[in-house]
């Protein structure tokens, strides 16, 4: 059942960056209108005709997507508790209870919906509706992350990196937001008759790239003191993420150099979507508490293992050790083994304690 619910899972992110890159056409091409009813489309039809033009298509499309979304998360509900009724363990009902929060997101995003039509698309519900979005795939990449990695396990990082992790984690919520304000100042908040915030957007732009500079650095520092300390895990996600947001600094200043064309618009949040996820990935590279001793009997440990090229050490809910992100290659598993037996040992009963 676990693969399927890691698909589903998986599906889960895909639907809901894909239905905030179709949400975003539909503003930015003025079709919010497109289907002038709901749930049908027309008075005599649940799908657009063909005098409605590219706005019916591309409304009706995204409410579609709504539909994709809402069954996909079902599906990925009832799969989640089938498979705690049969486990019965604490993974299967964090998997529940994550898979209950992204099905949840669907009717908060339709309530965050309504509130948008009755404040006449108020740039601050708007803005919300995109940040909401931006916490469904939070829950979304946790219940794929858990899914993928079974059970929970507590990675050997030293502690500042871990904080550091958590700070660019901040700041990277703080661009996006900051983005949603930019965007409720400037040309394509809402539609053309809708408020704006009233901030100018030339200074919240020069605030917003300012910030990503920030982020920029910051993920920079985490790939370097990453390597550093051999958290090769950590280094490639800090790395990726790097990419990422270099591609999305190059759509933000060339669509605000030209004009701010609906196309480039419609790519920057689709970018922004993908440096969430890259820093929920980095972010879930660190995850897990673990206290000083078992930092200094592990982070050993691990640089023996890093040393010999396997993967990084982590240890699991009990606090046994294990290594991941690699494959064991069998000819030196038995080495790595009679290493970990001997810090095992020092701690007398064969596990790794706090
Ligand atoms: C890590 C990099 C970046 C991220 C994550 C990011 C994120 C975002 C987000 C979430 C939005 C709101 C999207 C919407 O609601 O439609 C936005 C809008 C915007 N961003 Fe960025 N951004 C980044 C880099 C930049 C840079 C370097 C610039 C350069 C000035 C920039 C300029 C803009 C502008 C002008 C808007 C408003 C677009 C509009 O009118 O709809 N962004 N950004």
């Amino acid at each position: 059942m676990i693969p399927l619910l890691r698909r589903l899972a998986l599906a889960n992110i895909i639907a809901n960056v894909a239905i905030v890159v179709t949400g975003g056409a539909v503003r930015l091409t003025g079709s919010g209108l497109g289907c002038p009813t709901w749930p049908r489309c027309t008075d005599a039809s649940y799908v657009p005709n063909a005098e409605m033009g590219i706005h019916g298509v591309i409304e009706f499309s995204n409410r579609m997507l709504g539909w994709v979304v809402g069954v996909v998360a079902l599906a990925t509900l009832v799969v989640a508790f089938l498979h705690h009724r049969r486990e019965r363990t604490a993974t299967s009902r964090g998997l529940s209870r994550l898979a209950l929060g992204v099905f949840l997101g669907i009717p908060a995003q339709g309530v965050v919906g309504g509130i948008t039509v009755l404040t006449d698309l108020n740039p601050w519900v708007v803005g919300l509706h995109f940040l909401a979005s931006m916490g469904v795939l939070v829950a979304a990449y946790a219940l794929w992350r858990r899914s993928v990695d079974g059970r929970a396990t507590r990675t050997v990082l030293p502690g500042p990196l871990r904080q550091l992790v958590q700070v660019l984690t901040a700041v990277s919520a703080a661009v996006i937001v900051l983005g949603v304000i930019v965007t409720g100042s400037g040309p394509h908040a809402g539609d053309a008759d809708a408020h704006r915030t009233g901030l100018d957007p030339e200074i919240v732009a020069q605030f917003h790239a300012d910030v990503v500079f920030l982020l920029l650095g910051l993920s920079a520092a985490v790939w370097f003191a990453a390597r550093a300390t051999g958290s090769r895990r950590t280094a490639r996600a800090a790395l990726v993420l790097v990419a990422v947001e270099l591609s999305q600094g190059v759509i933000g200043f060339v669509q605000y150099f030209t004009g701010l064309p609906e196309i480039l618009v419609g790519l920057h949040m689709l970018g922004a979507c993908l440096v969430w996820l890259a820093t929920l990935s980095l972010l879930w590279s660190t995850r897990g508490a673990h206290d000083g001793r078992r930092e200094a009997v592990g982070g050993a440990a691990a640089g023996a293992e890093e040393e010999r090229g396997l993967g990084e050490l982590q240890l699991d809910q009990g606090g046994r050790a294990g290594v991941v992100g690699h494959q064991v290659d069998p000819r030196v598993e038995e080495p790595v083994a009679a290493a970990r037996h001997g810090v095992e040992g020092a701690l007398g009963d064969g596990q790794l304690r706090g």
